[in-house]
This record gives structure tokens, C-alpha cells and sequence, in this order.
């Protein structure tokens, strides 16, 4: 066996395959299909063919291989504190869909590790399932693997499932790495789990759809599915402990150690940080690459976390600037020939990078403030050392403050977190988040409950807003029923249908199903798990059945909006590239009949201006009745027309392709004016931020324009007639000479008000009582502004320095009162803070602050003068 660098071992896997019959497919990118919502990262080389094995799509071959990027992330923590874990790996995998099975997978796999990269026999390994005697017969004859080296292993090792969809028994390939690497106990063997037999290749024997939760249905047909770690395929071939070790690994670990300006095997603490950063910007480059945005939740949540714990790492190794960005560059560079996406979307995915990493050092600069201001308030008011829950989940949730770095820093000085708050907390938000996505239209199900139902809903909407079609199927109460009565609510699903089922951003018609003898009014219509159009409403009439014959018919007006919406914002799309360039990606989208929202990558505020720009094109684009062409066609011809695609997204071979000649083409599902002319006109009303370096406009078109303008000319009206000016053009002059009055006027009371205070104050120490030398005043100025009271008390305290002042004032209910020591005074042990502590004592109240000025407050107004006649008793206490 040789050494052999990983991007060669990765093309000889997939050459070799290839000569095998199989297809060679790019990896699938890491976020999952939209209908594969339940997962959140492609986790396995199988992940993204779950349709081709459970026979839901046909696959372009029977024979597939792929090497695919995958991320798993259930021990982040422990990503660099061992060399073990890692997020990001690569999985090298042939398949078969309904073709071959056992004996080939076997064969081929060990024709590939013994013919072509020549491991040592001896030193190879393989299990199976225990009761797998097939596979022991197969192993053994067939292939010829020596008996003595197959072990049979229970369910926990030989059988392969993650989560839910297909599973089966496997059979792994194992390497001994020799005795030095054992635990060297007398049971130590394979399965064991020290470092000395690595498991690098897994064949399963895919035959069952399960549930996730130990239910198993047999596939139609059995298939293979098998995973081979790159990096740990790596490390053999390379003769090195573990995949930091690997080569392109290690180019992107030494990039980091030299910004660092340190030595990888140096130091613990700094091996972990390396360890940590190199991981962690691999799978985040690859993230970003993909499409996925650093988000607070979900999948871009998992990005962010990694590319903050980066960060943090990148701190503790003492670089004090962003720099993950430039490591990137060294990632895109490693994987340059395997990933070419990742070169063309290079300025990109740096941009992304740095953007949140300098996002992040905000993030910890004013966190470690807040923290701080948590503290401070710890040590002089409460006795127990330990953060609320809720405070630190304010922080954590509000500003973005890590959690582990909460408990770090709380850590490092002996306080205390209120964990089972801060949980509760956290769960409490989950709940809200979970209400949310109920809210957004999920169907309810747990399963697929129309998994049987073979007829899907062949849309016809594209060309057709009413169709004869029959029920296939129906839902009441989350079940399935065989009929629906007058007044009940369900879903049906039809053989053929007009309504468009919400996808791709473009909300589901509503409209009607309508037989001889029932009527079902559709609110809206969704696609289930398998890919059902799912007609969501309620019988209003009569009795509907399964097998009964409706003619369905979409509210027509509806749609029209909502197709007004979607074309415009194609051309949207196509006017933020030619004025903010060409990094404007999609970055969500939604149409209804009411608004056309379109998020997008873009790092700063759009401006005034460049609104103003992106409008005019779009409506030159509207104005120039263009006709919009709308074809299906092989996805390599739509790339050569230079049609756009959703970032990240993978498409099939036939994709449909809209097309406004000499505006904007891109692939689309949805449905299109045929004219740009039926847009009316379009108008953006909002441009946000949603994200770091996404930004959100919301349009408005058509019909909707129109209601903009009459509801901006009805307020302008009832403005006009407030303030009573006949004509609406003369109010910017009524509403600039209004403001100048109301300064003046303003001015006017200001300069009332101070005399009258100045009056109140020159009496200020009229009888006023003496304790010790010192002067004590008080004076209430109620409805007075507590910043009047300040000014106030300042200027008193300064003026009279052997006196101290008490001034109260009562605004809606609540008093405020202040207390001013003057320099002398302070000088004999008079304490501001202290007085007005135990003075608000005396009324219900609280305060304390300076010992030259203090505020407190209280709502027990009565007993201000019962205070104010303890004051000298008060002050007594501290003069000397
Ligand atoms: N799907 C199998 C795995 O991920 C091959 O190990």
C-alpha cells in the first residue's frame, strides 16, 4: 500500500465505481431538499437518495456513486478537545437502487481495497450481523475473506439506521492498526473500542423504511447503500493517527497556526483551539457554500454556533482581528477540484464569513459589558453569587451571547448560573418556535398518512384554473376517512388538480371542489411529506366521498395576484444584481396575493437611491409588455442560457425555466404572467434587514398598488382635515409652520417654568432645620421632569455646600425623589445614597446611589411628609 493524498483517493474510489457501471453524481449540497424538512444537514452519503431507495422517484441510474460532504453534529463539544471528533467529513458511497446486492457489494469492496489501494489482507477485518449467515457464506467462499478474520456483531454495531427512512443490517470493513494501538486487554478485538481496529467501511444491506422508532416495513425491493469515511480511509492510506493528520487537513490547520503564530503538538490548549478552528471552518465553509446563512435557528443556527465557537477559539489563541475568512480561502483552495462550486462562490462565501465574524466581536464586546453590568449588580445588592436564569437567557436569546461563554466567564470568577432557569427558558422559546412553525402550515401529521395513495395530484394549474377530477383521497381529524360531511373540515387529495400546492415561496391557491351534490370551499392548498397536493378546507354542502367526481376550480382573481407578485419579483431579482451586483443571491422568498417579499444576500442597508433605481428597472421592464416564456428543458441547456438557481439548491435533469427575453431568467416551479405588462405596476414598500447580510424588500403590485395609493390619499385627506388646511398640497407648509410654533411656544413655557422653579428654590431654605451645621432642605415641585430635578438638585448642591436638599416630585402616580449632599456636607459624613435609602424606607419606596446624589421612588405618595418630617432624625445618623 502507498501513500496517497485524499483528493487522489477520493477519484480513485469513484473511478473505480464508475468502472463498475455506476453513475459518478456531485455530492448533493448539505442543506437538505425542502421536503426533507425533518433533517437538518445531510448527515450521510444516502441521505439526500432517500426517494430513489424507497422507490417515491425514479434515480437516474440503478448504479449510483458519489463522495458527499456531510456534517454531524451531536458532539460539538467535543470537536478538539480529542482528535477523534470532527463536524465535517467527506463519505465516499455506492448504491444501488433495486439492482445489485450482497454478493457484488461485497465483492467490489473488497476488489477496491485489496486490488486497487492493496491494504495488507492480514491486516483486514470484517463483520456482520449475527444472524447475517448469507453474508458470513458470501465473505467467506465467494469472496474468499479468511473465517478466522469475520466476527458477528448484535444489533447496536451491524445494524444501520440514523433517524428515520432506510436501514438494514451491515456489514463493516475493518483495519488493524496494530498491537501498540490496543488497550491490550484479552477481549480487545474488533468492535472494541480503543484506537486499534478503525472501522472505515460500512456496506449496508438496505431492506427496510424505518420509522426512527424501532418500526421497520420491508422496501420493495432490497438495495445497497454503503460509506466509507474519507478522512479515516485517509489516515490509513496516510499512516497517521487521526484525520487532523490527513493532508489537506493539515494545510488548512497550518494556515491557522501561522496567523496564530504557534506550533500544532506544542501545547495542549493550543492543539484544542487548532483542532477546533480546523474542523469547525471546514463545515462552515462548505455551509456558506451551500447557501446556508448564519441564522438564529436551524440549520444557519448550527453555522453560526460553529463559526462563533471558531471565533472564540480564534481568541484564545490570542488574534485579537477577524480571520477565519482568510482560512476559507485555504479551504475553497484544498478542495478547489472536487468542489468547484466552492470556487465560483468564493467572494461570497468569504464575504459571509467575515461579515459574521466581525458581527461576532460586536457580539462579545458588548456581551462582556452587559455580563458585567449583571455582576455589579450581584455584588452590591444580593448576597448569593449566582445569575438569574433569565438574565443570562436574555442575553444568550436578545444579544446573542453564547451560552458557553456565559458560564466561562461566570465561571472564572466564582459565580454561579441558575441552570434550571435558564433551561426552562430556553424550553419555553422552543415551545413558541414550535407554535410558530404549526402556525406556517404544517399539515399536522406526524407520518406520511398518504404514503398508499399512488395518485399524487398532477398539477394542471400551469395552464388551467378548473379541472374534472376525482377524490382519491380524504383527511378528517389528522385520520384518513372515506367521506366528509356538511360542516366538517378536511383535506382531500384529487387525481388531477389546478391549485397550486405552496412551494418554492409562492403561496397554495384557494377555491372550490364542487360536485352534484357537495360543495368543499378550499382555503388552501399544501404539499404532505411524500409530495401530495393537499386540498385544505371545509364541506359547506352535501357529502363528499372518496371516488366521487368535483369539478375543482381555483379562485382565479387570487391567483392572478399572486402571479403578478411572482413574475415581478424575478425581475426584482434581476434589478438588485444590475444595481447592488452580482453577490445578490435568494435568499427566501414569498408571494401571495398581497405582498411580493424577497430576502436576498447584501451587505449594508439598500439606499434610497438604489431603491429608487431598482424600482425604475423593474417598471421599464412592466411598461415594456414584455411577453414572459415559461418551457421545461434539460437542466444543462437552462445553464448554458445562464438561467439563475436557487443558491445551493439541486435540481433534477428537467427543470422548467422562465424567461423574461432580455430581463431575467431563472429556474422556476411556479407559475407566470405570460405577459409583463399584467404586473399593472410595481411598487417596493420596505426594505429591512432580516439577518446579518440578508436583506428583506417587500413590493406590492397591481391591484395592491392601486389600494396603496388610495390609502395614502385617504390619509393625506384626514391629515389635511385635522389640520384643517382645504388644499393637501399646502400641507408641508401648514405641517413646517405648526413645528416652528410649537418650538416657540415650547421655549416660551420652558423659560415660565424655570423662573417659577428659580422663585421656588431662592425660598429653598426658608426654615429650613440645622443638624450639625448642616443645612436641610426640602421642597417638593410636583410635575416636574426628573431631569429638571437633577438639574435642580445640581445646581442647589453646588451653590450651597454645607446643606443637603431633598426634592420631590410626583408624575402620573409615582414620586421621585432626590437627594443632593453638598461638598461639606459629604465632608461631615452626610451620604446622598445612604439618605435616600432609608428616607424611601419610611414611605414604601427605594433608591440609593452617589454619596453627593441619589434618586429613589415610590408610589406611596401620602407618606412623603411623614419622611420629610424624619429628614433631620435621617441625617442625624451620619453627621459626625
Ligand atoms: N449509510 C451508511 C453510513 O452512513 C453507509 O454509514
Amino acid at each position: 500500500m502507498q501513500w496517497t493524498g485524499l483528493n487522489e483517493l477520493r477519484e480513485k474510489f469513484l473511478s473505480f465505481f464508475e468502472s463498475k457501471e455506476h453513475l459518478r453524481l456531485p455530492s448533493f449540497p448539505l442543506m437538505p431538499a425542502a421536503d426533507e424538512a425533518s433533517l437538518l444537514l445531510i448527515n450521510s452519503g444516502m441521505a439526500p437518495m432517500k426517494k430513489w431507495f424507497l422507490g417515491i422517484e425514479t434515480p437516474p441510474r440503478k448504479r449510483v456513486t458519489t463522495c458527499q460532504k456531510c456534517i454531524r453534529t451531536p458532539d460539538i463539544e467535543n470537536v478538539g478537545k480529542t482528535a477523534r471528533h470532527g463536524t465535517y467529513f467527506e463519505m465516499l458511497g455506492n448504491f444501488s437502487f433495486g439492482d445489485y446486492f450482497k454478493h457484488e457489494a461485497t465483492a467490489w469492496a473488497w476488489e477496491f481495497i485489496t486490488k486497487v489501494l492493496e491494504l495488507p489482507v492480514d491486516r483486514l477485518w470484517v463483520s456482520v450481523y449475527e444472524d447475517d449467515d448469507e453474508a458470513v457464506e458470501i465473505w467467506t467462499k465467494e469472496v474468499g475473506v479468511d473465517p478466522t478474520h469475520i466476527v458477528r456483531l448484535g444489533k447496536d454495531d451491524n445494524f444501520w439506521e440514523i433517524g428515520s427512512g432506510p436501514c438494514g443490517p451491515c456489514s463493516e470493513i475493518y483495519f488493524d492498526r496494530g498491537e501498540k494501538y490496543g488497550c491490550g486487554k484479552p477481549t480487545c478485538g474488533v468492535g472494541c473500542d480503543c484506537d486499534r481496529y478503525v472501522e472505515f467501511w460500512n456496506l449496508v444491506f438496505s431492506q427496510f423504511d424505518g420509522d426512527g422508532n424501532g418500526h421497520y416495513e420491508r422496501m420493495e425491493h432490497p438495495n445497497i447503500d454503503t460509506g466509507m469515511g474519507l478522512e479515516r480511509l485517509a489516515c490509513i492510506m496516510q499512516g497517521v493517527d487521526n484525520l487532523f493528520e490527513v493532508d489537506t487537513v493539515q494545510n488548512i490547520m497550518s494556515h491557522i497556526a501561522k496567523i496564530a503564530g504557534v506550533q500544532y503538538h506544542t501545547n495542549e490548549k493550543t492543539d484544542v483551539s487548532l483542532r477546533v478552528i480546523t474542523d469547525h471552518i471546514r463545515s462552515t465553509t462548505f455551509m456558506v457554500g451551500d447557501g446556508i446563512l448564519p441564522q438564529n435557528e436551524g440549520r444557519g443556527y448550527v453555522l453560526r454556533r460553529l463559526l462563533r465557537r471558531a471565533a472564540r477559539h480564534g481568541r484564545l489563541l490570542g488574534i485579537d482581528r477577524p480571520f477565519l475568512y482568510e482560512v476559507a480561502e485555504t479551504v475553497i483552495r484544498e478542495n478547489a477540484n472536487a468542489y468547484p462550486n466552492l470556487v465560483e462562490n468564493k467572494d461570497y462565501i468569504i464575504k459571509v464569513i467575515k461579515v459574521e465574524e466581525e458581527r461576532f466581536a460586536r457580539t462579545i464586546d458588548q456581551g462582556i459589558e452587559l455580563l458585567n453590568a449583571i455582576i455589579d449588580k450581584i455584588d452590591s445588592d444580593i448576597e448569593n453569587k449566582t445569575v438569574r436564569g433569565a438574565d443570562a437567557f436574555k442575553l444568550y436569546d436578545t444579544f446573542g451571547f453564547p451560552v458557553d461563554l456565559i458560564k466561562e466567564i461566570l465561571e472564572e470568577r466564582g459565580i454561579g448560573l441558575d441552570e434550571e432557569e435558564f433551561i426552562a427558558k430556553m424550553e419555553e422559546q422552543k415551545q413558541r418556535a414550535r407554535e410558530a412553525r404549526a402556525a406556517m402550515g404544517d399539515l399536522g401529521w406526524e407520518e406520511d398518512i398518504l404514503s398508499d395513495v399512488k395518485e399524487h395530484g398532477n398539477f394542471v394549474g400551469y395552464t388551467d384554473f378548473a379541472a374534472k377530477a376525482k377524490v382519491v383521497a380524504i383527511i378528517k381529524d389528522n385520520q384518513r376517512a372515506e367521506e366528509l360531511s356538511d360542516g366538517e373540515l378536511g383535506s382531500i387529495v384529487l387525481d388531477i388538480t389546478p391549485f397550486y400546492a405552496e412551494s418554492g415561496g409562492q403561496a397554495g391557491d384557494g377555491g372550490m371542489l364542487k360536485s352534484d351534490s357537495s360543495f368543499f370551499n378550499v382555503f388552501d392548498c399544501k404539499k404532505s411529506k411524500g409530495g401530495h397536493f393537499v386540498h385544505v378546507g371545509e364541506l359547506t354542502a352535501g357529502t363528499l366521498k372518496v371516488g366521487d367526481t368535483v369539478t375543482a376550480a381555483i379562485n382565479a382573481g387570487r391567483r392572478r395576484d399572486i402571479m403578478r407578485n411572482h413574475t415581478s419579483c424575478h425581475l426584482l431579482q434581476a434589478a438588485l444584481r444590475n444595481v447592488l451586483g452580482d453577490h445578490v443571491h435568494q435568499a427566501g422568498a414569498f408571494y401571495d396575493d398581497n405582498i411580493c417579499r424577497f430576502d436576498f444576500t447584501h451587505f449594508s442597508a439598500v439606499t434610497p437611491e438604489e431603491l429608487e433605481k431598482v424600482e425604475e428597472i423593474v417598471n421599464r421592464a412592466v411598461l415594456s409588455a414584455i411577453d414572459v416564456e415559461v418551457r421545461e428543458m434539460p437542466i444543462d441547456e437552462a445553464k448554458k442560457l445562464g438561467a439563475m438557481a436557487l443558491f445551493g439548491e439541486k435540481y433534477g435533469d428537467t427543470v422548467r425555466v422562465c424567461n423574461v427575453p432580455g430581463e431575467s431568467i431563472e429556474l422556476c416551479g411556479g407559475t407566470h404572467l405570460d405577459n409583463t405588462a399584467k404586473v399593472g405596476l410595481f411598487k417596493i414598500v420596505k426594505e429591512s434587514s432580516v439577518a446579518a447580510g440578508i436583506r428583506r424588500i417587500e413590493a406590492v403590485t397591481g391591484r395592491n398598488v392601486l389600494k396603496l395609493i388610495s390609502d395614502q390619499e385617504k390619509l393625506m385627506q384626514e391629515t389635511a382635515s385635522a389640520l384643517k388646511v382645504g388644499n393637501p398640497a399646502e400641507l408641508p407648509v401648514k405641517a413646517a409652520a405648526l413645528n416652528s410654533e410649537m418650538k416657540a411656544l415650547q421655549k416660551e413655557l420652558d423659560g415660565i417654568n424655570s423662573k417659577l422653579a428659580e422663585v421656588q428654590m431662592s425660598n429653598l431654605f426658608d426654615g429650613a432645620q440645622e443638624v450639625g451645621g448642616i443645612r436641610i432642605a426640602s421642597i417638593s415641585l410636583n410635575g416636574a421632569k426628573v431631569e429638571a430635578l437633577r438639574t435642580m438638585g445640581d445646581h442647589a448642591r453646588d451653590r450651597n455646600p454645607a446643606a443637603i436638599c431633598v426634592l420631590t416630585t410626583v408624575n402620573a402616580g409615582k414620586a421621585s425623589i432626590l437627594v443632593c449632599c453638598g461638598k461639606d456636607a459629604v465632608a461631615k459624613g452626610a451620604h446622598a445614597g445612604r439618605i435616600v435609602k432609608e428616607f424611601t424606607a419610611l414611605c414604601g419606596g427605594s433608591g440609593g446611589g452617589r454619596p453627593d446624589s441619589a434618586m429613589g421612588g415610590t408610589t406611596e405618595i401620602f407618606k412623603i411628609d411623614e419622611a420629610v418630617a424624619q429628614l433631620p432624625a435621617i441625617v442625624g445618623k451620619f453627621i459626625q
